[in-house]
């Protein structure tokens, strides 16, 4: 279980607890976090899920590799510290993770 934080881009921070196993997308969308609207439900198929890890955990979670790598270029202004946060899966090590909602999806 980890303690997750979504800020949307207005500063609201949304705390949700999310069970080990499931996806930082798994947490926004069973919570009603605004601004995540994973699309494809999980199949990073849609980049509609985009998520801006902080700069503090950005080392711990590492960045996007392969197929979700490549559906970023269709995310709303990805950055460096971008990830498609279906493909982000929670353990105990990510308990207190900030993650950042983009202005768009
Ligand atoms: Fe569609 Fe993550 S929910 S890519």
């Amino acid at each position: 279980m980890a303690k997750i934080t979504f800020v949307q881009t207005d500063v609201t921070k949304n705390e949700v607890d999310v069970p080990n196993g499931q996806s930082i997308k798994d947490g926004a969308i069973n919570n009603l976090v605004p601004g995540i609207l994973a699309e494809c439900g999980g199949a990073c198929a849609c980049a509609t899920c985009q998520v801006y890890i902080d700069d503090a955990w950005f080392e711990k979670v590492g960045p996007a590799k392969g197929v979700e790598k490549d559906m970023l270029d269709f995310a709303f202004e990805p950055k460096e510290t971008s990830r498609l946060s279906c493909q982000v899966d929670i353990t105990d090590d990510f308990d207190g993770l900030v993650v950042h909602v983009p202005e768009e999806q």
